[in-house]
């Protein structure tokens, strides 16, 4: 008996869903699941004056964990770098085995594994001006700044690493460097 009182309550509340008028909508038990209350992402938006507007990150917009690099391109921009950008990373043996690592990947085919400017494609007379950085006075402000940007022959590599990896590979290229230098002479000491 309970059950098919049970399935008449249930007819009617179906049928009630039902109409033979058209142009009216039926009864929706969840209509936020049909009629979508935001604008679509790729539909006309009203109220931008560009209807795909909303797709444009409004300017001056960072996307999130990016920091701008405010130092710009050009002798003027590496300057700056040279002498007033410093490193947000410690020197640890993490960092450096990491910036070894993306060094051997990206840079050794151009500057050696040991930074004397003597990479394969330098040996084999594929690319010339590669320099020894022992020969040139870089801090690790500008050789981020030449890891960004590139300089003259070099291209640049920001595409290519996270600015994380990009400091990690300057630490290798100053250790690089300083095992290129001349040891200092002991005998001053004795
Ligand atoms: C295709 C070859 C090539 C590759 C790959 C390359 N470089 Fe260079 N690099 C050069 C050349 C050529 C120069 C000399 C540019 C100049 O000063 O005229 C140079 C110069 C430099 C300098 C010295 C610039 C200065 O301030 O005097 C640094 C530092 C440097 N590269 C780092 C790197 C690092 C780090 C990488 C890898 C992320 C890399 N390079 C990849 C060719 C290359």
């Amino acid at each position: 008996m309970k059950k098919s009182v049970f399935a008449i309550v249930a007819v009617v509340i179906l049928l009630s869903a039902c109409s033979r008028d058209r142009s009216k909508p039926n009864m929706q038990y969840m209509p936020d699941m049909y009629v979508s209350v935001p604008y679509e992402p790729y539909g006309i938006n009203p109220k931008m004056a560009d209807s795909l507007a909303s797709l444009v990150p409004p300017t001056g917009a960072i996307a999130r964990g990016k920091m701008p690099f405010e130092y710009p391109t050009g002798t003027d921009g590496y300057n700056a770098a040279l002498t007033n950008l410093k490193s947000p990373l410690p020197v640890n043996e993490e960092n450096l085995a990491n910036g070894k690592k993306m060094f051997d990947i990206y840079c050794a085919t151009c500057h050696g594994f040991k930074g004397d400017g003597q990479g394969k494609l330098v040996q084999n007379g594929k690319f010339l001006g590669v320099p020894n950085y022992k020969d040139r006075a870089i801090t690790e402000g500008s050789i981020y700044h030449v890891i960004y940007y590139g300089r003259n022959m070099m291209g640049p590599h920001a595409t290519l690493l996270t600015e994380k990896e990009r400091w990690q590979v300057v630490q290798h290229v100053q250790k690089l460097r300083t095992d290129l230098m001349p040891a200092p002479v002991a005998s001053a000491q004795k």
